[in-house]
């Protein structure tokens, strides 16, 4: 496969508004030259002719790219740290706290924060979940998830707030109606302001160490003062004080305000 990487790069955040450059090189070359493959194209000229016309496949690219792998409550052990010890810490310094799950995927983070908000009877809580892939967001929306995927809750939890359907679990309106799911390119968009709690997890490996810098900070800005941080667990900040965070946790880090 000829070198046109950056060529076709340019070319998709042109169609698209997706600036792949500020994605790790190597590794999504090597995604992107095995899906042209699969294809049965060898060039990414012929590929991006293939596409550039055609809304579904470019959606079908996009969808390939944007890894959607989640899972309620994933590594149970840092959402121990959050209910036990982040959570009751913000809501006895606020009344009311504002939350963003930022790389939301099909909606199990911020599911998994709104199940944990209802376990504690705490509902003075908003809660904003976004993601790049509209996709991914409509099945949030449908709120449908095999048994794999909600291995981790609590077994009373998912028999008061999963209702079976068939092969899959449906969540309850009730949890459904506390998650706002907003589009939102990390990379490009502005963020919103005055939240607490922000999760950024398992998406920041992908991208380049300036496009790292560029969304700590970002997130330094969008949080209240002593806002959290919650990031995944191959994702700790190596210099957090240079972004205006302190480590409080492994995985957690405040804004110092
Ligand atoms: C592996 S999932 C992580 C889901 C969840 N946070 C978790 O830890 O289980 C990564 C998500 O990041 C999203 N994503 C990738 N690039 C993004 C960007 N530039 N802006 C916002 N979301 C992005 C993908 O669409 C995908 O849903």
């Amino acid at each position: 496969m000829q070198d046109k990487y950056y060529e076709f790069i340019e070319k998709i955040n042109k169609i698209t508004g997706i600036n792949l450059s500020l994605y790790k090189e190597k590794q999504m070359k090597r995604r992107i030259e095995s899906f042209i493959r699969r294809h049965g194209f060898e060039e990414y000229d012929d590929y991006y002719k293939f596409i550039k016309d055609d809304q579904n496949r470019i959606r079908e690219f996009l969808n390939y790219l944007t890894i959607n792998v989640s899972e309620f409550f994933r590594n149970p052990a840092q959402w121990d740290i959050l209910e036990k010890d982040i959570i009751p810490n913000l809501i006895s310094n606020n009344n009311s706290l504002k939350i963003w799950s930022s790389a939301c995927a099909s909606g199990e983070e911020p599911y998994s924060v709104a199940l944990l908000l209802r376990k504690i009877n705490f509902d003075k809580a908003e809660i904003i979940a976004t993601d790049i892939d509209e996709d991914a967001l409509e099945r949030a929306k449908k709120g449908l998830y095999n048994e794999k995927i909600i291995t981790n809750v609590p077994e009373d939890l998912k028999r008061r707030f999963f209702i079976k359907r068939k092969e899959e679990y449906e969540i309850s309106d009730d949890i459904k109606n506390m998650v706002k799911f907003i589009k939102l390119n990390l990379l490009t968009d502005p963020f919103p302001k005055g939240i607490h709690l922000i999760l950024c997890r398992n998406v920041l490996i992908y991208f380049t160490e300036e496009a790292k810098e560029m969304i700590y900070k970002k997130f330094n800005e969008s949080l209240a003062d002593d806002g959290i941080l919650f990031v995944g667990s191959t994702e700790q900040i190596i210099m957090p004080h240079k972004f205006g965070f302190s480590s409080i946790k492994s995985f957690f880090y405040r804004k110092i305000s």
